[in-house]
This record gives C-alpha cells, sequence and structure tokens, in this order.
C-alpha cells in the first residue's frame, strides 16, 4: 500500500491542483492532502475554510482526505505513513524551487521520495494568485475552478474591504 502526502497552500484550490490530486489518487493506494497552517502568511482562507473547500471539491474521490498541517511536509507525511510526497510542476520556472525543497526534504527524510506531476497543459498557467487576482477585478474564473470554489472566492472577497482585498 502507497500511500501519499500532497501538501500545499490552496489558498483556494484550482482545477490544476485538482487535476493533480485526481491524477494522484489513480496513481497511489491513498493521498492525504495537506493544507498548509503557515502563520507568517496571510491567506485570503483560513486552514479551515481550505480544507472545507477541499473537501468539498474531491467528494467523489474515494481514496483521499484533506487534513490541516503545520511545520514540515516530511513530518506529515511520516505522521500520516506516507512514503511518497507529491507535487505538480506547470513550467521551468518552477523546477527550482521544486527542486531544491525536494532536496531539501530528501536530506531531511532519505525514506520519503517526491514524485512530481507534470500539471496538465490546459492549467499550466493557472495558480491561486493568478485567480485571486482575477477575482478582485471582477473577472469571469470559470476556467480557473469549479463553481462549489468560485463561488467561495467570490463570497469571501465580497465581505472584505477595498483595503484587505
Ligand atoms: O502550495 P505551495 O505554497 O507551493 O506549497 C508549499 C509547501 C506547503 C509544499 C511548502 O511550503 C512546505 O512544504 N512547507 C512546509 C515546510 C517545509 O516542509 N518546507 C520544506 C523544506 S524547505
Amino acid at each position: 500500500m502507497v500511500v501519499a502526502v500532497y501538501p500545499g497552500s490552496f489558498d483556494p484550490a484550482t482545477y490544476g491542483h485538482l487535476d493533480v490530486i485526481k491524477r494522484a489518487s489513480d496513481a497511489f493506494d491513498r493521498i492525504v492532502v495537506g493544507v498548509l497552517h503557515n502563520s507568517a502568511k496571510s491567506p485570503l482562507f483560513s486552514v479551515e475554510e481550505r480544507v472545507k473547500i477541499l473537501e468539498k471539491a474531491t467528494q467523489g474521490i474515494h481514496n483521499i482526505i484533506v487534513k490541516p498541517f503545520e511545520g514540515l511536509s516530511v513530518n506529515f507525511a511520516r505522521e500520516n505513513g506516507a512514503q511518497v510526497i507529491v507535487r505538480g510542476l506547470r513550467a521551468v520556472t518552477d523546477f527550482e524551487y521544486e527542486l531544491q525543497m525536494a532536496q531539501t526534504n530528501r536530506v531531511l527524510a532519505p525514506d520519503i521520495d517526491t514524485v512530481f506531476m507534470t500539471t496538465s497543459l490546459e492549467y499550466a498557467y493557472l495558480s491561486s494568485t493568478i485567480m485571486k487576482e482575477v477575482a478582485r477585478f471582477g473577472g469571469d474564473l470559470s476556467r480557473f475552478a469549479p463553481p462549489e470554489i468560485t463561488s467561495e472566492v467570490r463570497r469571501k472577497l465580497s465581505m472584505l474591504s477595498e483595503s484587505e482585498k
């Protein structure tokens, strides 16, 4: 039984993340999606909201569970009995950071491997940051995430003042 964790910020998840989750759920026996609670960052959604959003968006996938986590991804992997960390690679611009992170994780935990999934081409340009930027200016989000996520983005932004956006 191969368990993989997929750690990330997911603020919020996009079609790109959901594509990696779906493909990873086919490739591994169990996927534990780890939503990072990073007190140094100020995300649009709280960690609890990001977990809820992802749970809703992945309802149809039987072998996945979504959990919040703090601290190192390798510790999260160990706590969940995972042998693999999954990350998505969109473009060469992701590569340097991802390689550095994978190599650091390898030093910290030689028993855990990082597996990269190349993001499907139609989502290669996409990020949570880009989606939020378009949302702030009222653009169409339908190509970026499913309705259950885009509605949450719109709802959240409508609750914030201009300076908080
Ligand atoms: O979605 P993101 O923001 O690209 O995800 C980055 C994430 C959460 C995978 C990365 O920041 C992370 O693993 N953070 C936890 C701390 C850690 O383990 N860092 C890696 C060793 S440098």
